[in-house]
């Protein structure tokens, strides 16, 4: 879920002040922290965050007024006095009472000093308890604080008559001097008292404290960085030696690691944790429980540990088998005679996995590893399959102490990888061949839409042809009626033609006298009966024949020249008689008539032959 206090430009705009002025503010609550960037932005009359970055690049005086609106450095002496009432009469006397004074020396820090009231009044407490010689002799406060502006007013320990207000009176007469209307720490006791530069975040903690106070700090840090700086407190202190914060500061992620003295108060005394690798396997249990002491919460942690399902084993940094929880020992076969032996002694040392050299490695790089999927056969054939997790363990000091491997049994979750992988090849070859398929389909698709493109031009074509068919048809049809109209008509003109030519015939025919009609150049038209009677040839044998080559008993030669006379329309008629021998060889003389045959127009068609037989001459 997207964190609401996250503005990405904001992050920006830290880790801009983070990388140019080493000023790490990403562990500071967000709320407070950009309200206090908002009240220089306004000043700067910067509209957004980025505009603000933008802005402290070009200015970068800009910083020092960042930071001093940032860095709070509300204070006073004796702030919540009932506090330091009750460190003065409960708490250093029981410091002192543990110090073998004067070997021991008392060692207190004030962090987060802000401009030096919480140290001074700390001098005042314990001046008051050890008395000032002695204090000056065996105390050491070590004030320190982000902020050296404020360090520096610390350092002069000169503060104005508003700023004491809150030290009692007496207190205030024996521990400062009046100089032009300020007062200044005694100069006794401020040699005790070393200030300097320490930033919680990044910086080492100073060690082997007896009385810490870091309060009204801790309040501006996210839970996380809070956590972080209490666990370098914890490494700083002495063990059963006390740490104070502020009223609204409360230990809540470190509980184990300390115990209140006075919760209302907020004094907490330093729980020191005993060497774990005793409380299993052991009887260790046993002893807490005497105890009754507040480290329940490490009891518990412990038996958690122990009845973890992971299987866990831990090696201290020189190779000894410390802890193994009761999945490790079931599983690796261990006793109490394996815990402390050297790692390479105990079988678990090369099974399922070689430990050893991954173990140096973790050592040398401080860095964790993570194997995955070791198999281990076990007796049935099968395979266990586990995940080792190797990670280098830390004491507060941030000193490596030894590597804890964790082994997370994955055999289900590996059978199910197998199986998911082959279905996943399953997978992969339907959709190769449902890959190649669609291609197939996709080919046919196109060819198929390329014949029906094809089919469709030819279909066109077809239907113009079937067009012009239709229209050829049509055409055809009525060629055919009009054909028909003109059969009909023909039929008609050649019945009237029949007609004609019977009446013809029949006129010829009743003709007394032979007829013969020939065509300009003498082929014969007509041939009646009574020329064939009268030669004894039948008119389909004459007709077309040329009238000059006829076999007959007329002597055709005789008829010549009138002929062409009549043709060349020389004459329009001549009349002859000449002797012929008839079909049923007679000779029979006969008056012949050639008639010219004229057109319309005069023209000259041809000739008529009339025949008449006059008289039979006997031979
Ligand atoms: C409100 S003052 C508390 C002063 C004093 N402890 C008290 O209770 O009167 C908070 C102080 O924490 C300091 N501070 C803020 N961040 C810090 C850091 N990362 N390391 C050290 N000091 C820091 C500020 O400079 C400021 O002086």
């Amino acid at each position: 879920m997207k964190n609401p206090e996250i503005d990405p430009e904001f992050e920006t705009l830290l880790d801009y002040i983070k990388n140019h002025r080493g000023f790490d503010f990403t562990g500071y609550k967000r709320p407070s922290l950009m309200r206090r960037v908002r009240i220089r932005m306004q000043i700067a009359e910067m509209e957004t965050y980025g505009d603000y970055t933008d802005y402290l690049e070009v200015h970068p005086e800009e910083f020092f007024h960042l930071f001093n609106t940032i860095l709070i450095n509300v204070s006073s002496f004796f702030r919540d006095r009932s506090v330091w009432e009750y460190v003065q009469t409960e708490i250093v006397p029981q410091i002192v009472a543990r110090k073998d004074l004067p070997r021991d020396r008392i060692r207190v820090w004030s962090a987060g000093c802000a401009s030096g009231q919480e140290a001074y009044t700390l001098a005042m407490v314990i001046a008051e308890v050890l008395g000032i010689e002695e204090f000056h002799q065996k105390v050491k406060i070590y004030s320190t604080n982000i902020d050296e502006a404020a360090l520096n007013q610390a350092r002069q320990a000169t503060y104005s008559v508003k700023e004491v207000e809150g030290i009692p009176e007496p207190l205030l007469e024996k521990y400062f001097k009046q100089t032009n209307g300020n007062y200044t720490f005694c100069q006794n006791l401020r040699r005790s008292v070393i200030f300097g530069r320490h930033d919680l975040l990044k910086d080492p903690p100073i060690s082997r404290i007896d009385l810490l106070s870091c309060r009204n700090t801790l309040m501006y840090f996210n839970a996380e960085t809070q956590a972080r700086i209490i666990s370098g407190f914890h490494f700083a202190l002495n063990n059963n030696s006390f740490l104070l914060l502020g009223k609204a500061e409360l230990l809540l992620s470190n509980s184990n690691s300390f115990a209140p003295v006075d919760l209302k108060r907020r004094i907490f005394t330093k729980l020191h944790r005993d060497t774990r690798k005793e409380y299993f396997l052991g009887s260790s249990y046993g002893k807490e429980r005497e105890n009754n002491y507040p480290l329940n919460n490490n009891l518990l942690r412990d038996a958690a540990f122990d009845i973890s399902p992971i299987v866990q084993i831990v090696v201290d940094i020189k190779g000894l088998l410390i802890l193994a929880n009761e999945q490790a020992r079931l599983l690796f076969n261990l006793n109490t005679q394996d815990m402390n032996r050297p790692l390479q002694e105990v079988e678990v040392s090369y099974r399922p996995i070689e430990l050893r050299s991954h173990i140096d490695q973790v050592i040398n790089t401080h860095r964790p590893i993570y194997l995955t999927n070791i198999s281990w056969p076990i007796a049935n054939g099968d395979l266990y399959y586990f995940d080792v997790q190797f990670t280098p363990l830390y004491d507060p000091s941030k000193n490596l102490v030894g590597v804890s491997i964790g082994f997370t049994e994955v055999s289900r979750y590996k059978k199910l990888q197998e199986e998911i992988e082959h279905a996943n090849q399953e997978l992969e070859m339907a959709y190769e061949e449902l890959q190649s398929t669609n291609e197939e389909l996709e080919t046919t698709n196109e060819e198929l839409q390329s014949s029906n493109e094809e089919l469709e031009t030819t279909n066109e074509e077809l239907q113009s042809t079937n067009e012009e068919l239709e229209t050829m048809n049509e055409e055809l049809q009525s060629s055919n009626e009009e054909l028909q109209s003109i059969n009909s008509e023909l039929r008609l003109r050649s019945e009237e033609l029949n007609q004609a030519n019977g009446f013809l015939e029949a006129i010829f025919n009743s003709l007394q006298g032979g007829v013969a009609v020939l065509s300009r150049d003498c082929i014969i038209q007509i041939w009646n009966e009574k020329n064939e009677e009268l030669w004894g040839l039948r008119s389909e044998e004459v007709l077309g024949q040329h009238f000059m080559n006829l076999d007959i008993g007329l002597p055709v030669e005789q008829l010549r020249q009138p002929i062409r006379s009549c043709v060349a329309g020389e004459v329009g008629v001549v009349e002859m008689s000449v002797a012929a021998v008839n079909r049923r060889g007679r000779t029979i003389q006969c008056k012949i008539t050639c008639t010219s045959l004229v057109g319309k127009f005069a023209e000259s068609r041809g000739v008529i032959i009339l025949t008449e037989e006059v008289d039979s001459v006997e031979s």
